[in-house]
């Protein structure tokens, strides 16, 4: 392009912005006008939230719903803090949030117990506290103000039922990876293996432990069977993750997941889903970690003094190779 057609495009560009500018001051209209209103600082409506951590893909899933919806374009200052799955972090997360006299506290629990003392704490501070995704034990509701989540045992009972109708041939003898001990995510799924074991007593667990929801643990417990020379024909894994972390050790070992051995994870991830298409992983068991829109919208309802659920279980479903494909994966978005 030669400089004198350069300058004849600059020079048509400035006609056309100088006209723009002429009809807006003539309309009387502000550079912002055309811009979405930003709520200032002062406005915005402060949330702390006290994350679990970043043990998995759900997790990691759950903090990006939780900062899309809680965001300043929707009128929202979210002070995250992550607990290492730690409890006495949460617990001090939840005092600073109090000092710092936040407008509402986000808990989403590691553990069901031990919380009474600190959200006795919140309440005199006035603070109403949503409790997300697992569920706390305590005797005082008024503790806190609502929660959302899932239904873990549920959760359990579905897979067992999956179980109960698909494995019908021989004695299962089971590896059972459970995640961290005392949370409502691991209680609900052990519950649902329990009720199952009660029910057939050709059900067998060969080997339980926690693999606390991470992969490098999924791993190392499914080696430590694996050198023990445990004879097993099912794992049933409390998240994926622990399940990606048991597929590789099996791989190593020369083991095809899917094929010599039954896999039931819980989660639905993308990843292990993909991977049940493979035929990886046998059935997966949804858990929804989508909850920043739900906290948004209690929190709505409670800025409008509206009336709203104390409880709230999300609907959830589950995956095998029957009802599972790209598509599908795609339109989930976690
Ligand atoms: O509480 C939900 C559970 O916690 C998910 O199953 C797991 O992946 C996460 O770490």
């Amino acid at each position: 392009m030669t400089g004198k057609r350069i300058s004849g495009i600059v020079f048509r560009m400035a006609l056309f912005l100088g006209l723009l500018a002429g009809i807006c001051l003539a309309a009387g209209c502000k550079a912002s006008d055309s811009l979405p209103a930003q709520p200032s600082q002062e406005d915005l409506i402060v949330v702390g939230f006290s994350q679990v951590g970043a043990e998995s893909d759900w997790r990691n899933a759950n903090t990006i719903s939780m900062q899309e919806a809680l965001s300043p374009q929707n009128g929202y200052r979210l002070i995250l803090e992550d607990a290492q799955q730690k409890q006495e972090k949460q617990i001090t997360s939840i005092r600073n949030f109090i000092n710092q006299g936040v407008d509402y506290i986000v808990l989403a629990p590691t553990t069901e117990t031990g919380w009474d003392t600190v959200l006795t704490e919140a309440r005199n501070a006035q603070i109403p506290v949503i409790i997300v995704d697992r569920m706390i034990e305590t005797e005082d509701t008024s503790l806190f103000t609502c929660w959302v989540g899932s239904d873990f045992l549920k959760e359990g009972t579905t897979a067992v039922q999956w179980m109960e109708e698909n494995l019908r041939e021989e004695p299962l003898k089971i590896v059972h990876l459970q995640g961290n001990l005392g949370s409502s995510a691991q209680l609900g799924r052990t519950r649902g293996l329990e009720q199952g074991l009660q029910k057939h007593t050709d059900w067998e667990v060969v080997f339980r432990a926690p693999g606390d929801f991470t992969q490098a643990k999924g791993q190392e417990l499914m080696e430590t069977v694996l050198e023990e020379g445990l004879e097993f024909n099912v794992i049933y894994s409390e998240n994926d993750n622990m399940t990606y972390g048991a597929i590789e050790a099996l791989q190593s070992a020369g083991i095809e997941p899917g094929k010599d051995v039954t896999i039931i994870s819980f989660d639905a991830s993308s990843t292990a889903l993909h991977m049940l298409l493979e035929g990886k992983i046998t059935y997966d068991v949804e858990c929804n970690p989508l909850h920043g829109p739900r906290v948004q919208a209690i929190i709505e309802e409670l800025e409008a003094q509206k009336p709203f659920s104390k409880y709230t279980y999300v609907e959830e479903t589950s995956f095998d190779r029957s009802n599972t494909t790209e598509q599908l994966i795609e339109s989930r978005g976690y």
